[in-house]
């Protein structure tokens, strides 16, 4: 069954202030509200999950096991999907799910987390392809939309993401979209139960599209 495309619902509200690095929750009369997009491209549609999206966003996930094996561990169940929605209610992250446009089908997620306001004006990139999905470009597509975003309405000046040394479709993802390697951190994280390596990578709003997006 197609995922059916469903209008955004919630409101995500940022830190307007710049009196240092970190973020933090703002009255509602305070500061830019801004509502997780909805982002169009010639292929994908990005929008924020919603409660009714539990059922195929957990059987996408199910089917995607081999795929996200030491990689990526989304949501696995009701609860979980639960609290991944209350996470996308605060401030500091913003969660899109995406589908394909001509057909509904769900085909992955992509997360900007940790948003940093104040002086730092940085966050963490994440995403996932689900099974059946991958290897046709989408994802490139959909981290591409959100990076527009990001470097956009959001007013970021870097987005980072983090990225095991031997996951080459996700370095080749980051690459293509002009992200630059900064380093490599051992032990950085932990995913699937063990600490692993990673490597870090980063684009910063004058190298989005080659320095000449419209941010
Ligand atoms: C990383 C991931 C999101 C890429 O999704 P995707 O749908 O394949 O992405 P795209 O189709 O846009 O392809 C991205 C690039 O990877 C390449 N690629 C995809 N799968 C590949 C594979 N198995 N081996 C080598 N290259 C691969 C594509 O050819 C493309 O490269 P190009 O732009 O130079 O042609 C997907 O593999 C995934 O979900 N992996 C597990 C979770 C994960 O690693 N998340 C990221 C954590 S940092």
């Amino acid at each position: 069954m197609p995922t059916p495309v469903v209008a955004p619902l919630g409101r995500v509200r940022h830190d307007g202030g710049a009196d240092g690095p970190y973020d933090r929750p703002v009255p509602a009369e305070d500061g830019p509200q801004l509502g997780t997009p909805t982002l169009i491209g010639p292929r994908v549609l990005l929008r924020a999950p919603v409660p009714a999206d539990a059922d195929a966003f957990l059987e996408a996930v199910r089917d995607s096991a081999a795929l996200h094996a030491g990689l990526a561990t989304p949501p696995a169940t009701h609860e979980a999907f639960g609290g991944y929605l209350e996470r996308l209610a605060g401030p500091t992250v913003e969660g899109f799910l995406v589908v394909r446009r001509d057909d509904g089908a769900l085909v992955g997620r992509v997360t900007l987390s940790q948003i940093f306001r104040g002086e730092f004006l940085n966050a963490y990139l994440g995403y996932e392809a689900f099974a059946g999905q991958e290897r046709r470009g989408l994802l490139t597509e959909a981290v591409g939309l959100v990076l527009d975003h990001a470097f956009g309405a959001l007013g970021l000046h870097r987005v980072e993401a983090n990225v095991q040394p031997g996951n080459v479709p996700s370095q080749r993802l980051l690459a293509r979209l002009g992200f630059r390697l900064e380093g490599y951190s051992p032990s950085y994280l932990r995913v699937d139960g063990a600490w692993r390596d990673h490597e870090r990578w980063a684009l910063l709003t004058d190298e989005h599209r080659g320095g000449t997006a419209d941010a």
